[in-house]
């Protein structure tokens, strides 16, 4: 049955994303004269062929959950909208091989359940899961909460089916654990935000589904605690960690204060939390030994003040319930400038002191609410409006407050997006960042396999 489409909705940003627009400081509604939704690979190819030959910009759009207005077509863009969300059979799976073949609409919540039905694992998992499509987790190369045991997308992939921007069709779906024959050119389109060509299917790596599982969380000495945390868990647990994130007490108060029933399962307050989690795929594991064991090592030391250990699923989906509340409930505290960046993780507790202090600097009063992806050096570097400041003259620091932070994960040698990628959000502020010789090579890849330009065009690589 085919679900109504909502033209207008595919093209506009989501509320958090508006402050970011330079030219706009509002919900930003693209332009775009046609919406096409092809159902197969061939059709895909044949609407590339079109607009090759005339020359017009290609949107590809998957469940438009990424946060960098990758999927949304700008005024001068000249481009139409192609949505996958049509193009979403899974066209196969081969548990003996851990492998599975499914089109780029594939909402990445079916896919994980489809793994599961077959006694196996496909670890991607972030927020959005409910709504994102595989395509763009693969343009995005998509992080979420496991990359440390799994790594990102980029990790996931084992092969690919591409529409050029001439509209061939690139048949990389080998399901090869190992493949020497040449450039990894999958690798060229994984984190491309569909500037290269379209992804329509992928070869996913899945893994043996999990058999234990155990959630906990850890209120913190203090912010520098999080680091010997994350090494004894690593030492103690090793592999089986699967998630380990950090959250702060601000992020926890707006997750209770405007979430649906969000609770904090940790009786007082403190100023750091860590949320973590190991699982293994073996029966009889002596994992909550383990993980008895380290939490009681880490009470020891001192460096945990309080925790708890989930007693059952219903209980570890209350501990996510409240850390995916820390994103959606920013907004409900008026103007929230959003970072994605990563720094080595040993730098993590030393960057976000040199952030809150140099923000605060910049505009007293600003709430900063660092939350997110410890373990692999990805912090969502939030800030939420001063109480007592107006939203729109907060939003309007926009620049300034974005170049400060960015200015100092640049000294820490980090990155201004880990996981959300560029699109046309972080455009220009990329340039500022990347060397030239990066930029260089970037668009000589570019100009190479889309000469026309037609491939989402005004997005990552810099107009200048
Ligand atoms: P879209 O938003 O539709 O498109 C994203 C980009 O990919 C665009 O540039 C688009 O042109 C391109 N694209 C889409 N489909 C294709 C295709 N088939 N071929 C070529 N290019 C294509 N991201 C993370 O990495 N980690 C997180 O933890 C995370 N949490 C989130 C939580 C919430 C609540 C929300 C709203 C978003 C979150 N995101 C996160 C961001 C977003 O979900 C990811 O970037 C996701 O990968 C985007 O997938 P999508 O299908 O929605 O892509
Ligand atoms: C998350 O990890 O929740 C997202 O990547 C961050 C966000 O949506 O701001
Ligand atoms: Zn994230």
């Amino acid at each position: 049955m085919e679900t109504a489409i909502d033209a207008k909705a595919m093209i506009t940003t989501h509320d958090d994303i508006a402050p970011y627009m330079v030219e706009q400081r509002g919900r930003f509604i693209g332009q775009t004269s046609l919406v096409v939704l092809p159902k197969t690979t061939q059709e895909v190819s044949d609407v590339v062929k079109l607009c090759a030959e005339y020359n017009i910009g290609i949107v590809p759009q998957g469940g438009h959950t990424g946060l960098v207005s990758g999927g949304i077509p700008f005024p001068g863009d000249n481009a139409i909208v192609l949505s996958t969300s049509r193009l979403n059979k899974i066209r196969a799976i081969d548990p003996a091989n851990n492998t599975m073949i499914v089109e780029a609409g594939c909402i990445l919540q079916t896919i994980q359940e489809h793994a599961a039905k077959h006694d196996r694992l496909f670890p991607l998992s972030l927020g959005a899961e409910g709504s994102c499509q595989i395509g763009g987790n693969i343009a995005t190369n998509a992080g979420g909460i496991n990359v440390i045991r799994y790594g990102n997308t980029r990790q996931l992939i084992l092969g690919l089916e591409v529409v050029t921007p001439t509209g061939e069709i690139w048949d990389g779906l080998r399901a090869l654990q190992k493949d020497n024959t040449g450039y990894d050119l999958k690798q060229l389109y994984i984190g491309s935000e569909g500037t290269l060509g379209i992804i329509t299917a992928a070869v996913l790596q899945l893994f043996p589904k999990p058999k234990e599982q155990q959630t906990a969380i850890l209120a913190l000495r203090d912010l520098d605690t999080s680091l010997p945390l994350l090494n004894l868990a690593q030492a103690m647990l090793g592999d089986a960690l699967t998630s380990f994130e950090l959250l702060p007490w601000i992020g926890i108060d707006f997750a209770q204060k405007h979430g649906q029933g969000v609770i904090d399962p940790i009786e007082g307050q403190y100023d750091w939390y860590i949320l973590m989690e190991a699982s293994v795929a073996i029966n009889h594991s002596n994992l909550k030994d383990h993980f008895d064991n380290y939490l009681e090592t880490a009470f020891e030391k001192g460096w945990i003040k309080d925790g708890v250990l989930a007693q059952n699923k219903t209980q570890s989906d209350c501990f996510w319930l409240l850390r995916e509340n820390i994103t959606l409930c920013q907004k409900a505290e008026g103007g929230s400038i959003k970072h994605d960046i990563s720094v080595p993780v040993s730098s993590v507790p030393a960057f976000i002191k040199m952030a809150n202090e140099a923000v605060q600097k910049l505009i007293p009063g600003i709430r900063p609410h660092p939350f997110g992806h410890l373990g692999d050096g990805n912090i969502h570097y939030n800030l939420s409006q001063p109480i007592n400041m107006n939203k729109q003259d907060y939003l309007d620091r926009w620049e300034e407050v974005n170049r400060v932070v960015h200015d100092i994960v640049h000294s820490f040698n980090g990155s201004i997006s880990a996981e959300h990628g560029i699109g046309r959000v972080k455009r220009d502020e990329n340039q500022h960042y990347k060397s030239p010789i990066e930029i260089q090579l970037m668009k000589s890849i570019k100009t190479t396999l889309d000469p026309k330009g037609i491939m989402n065009p005004g997005k990552l690589i810099p107009v200048s």
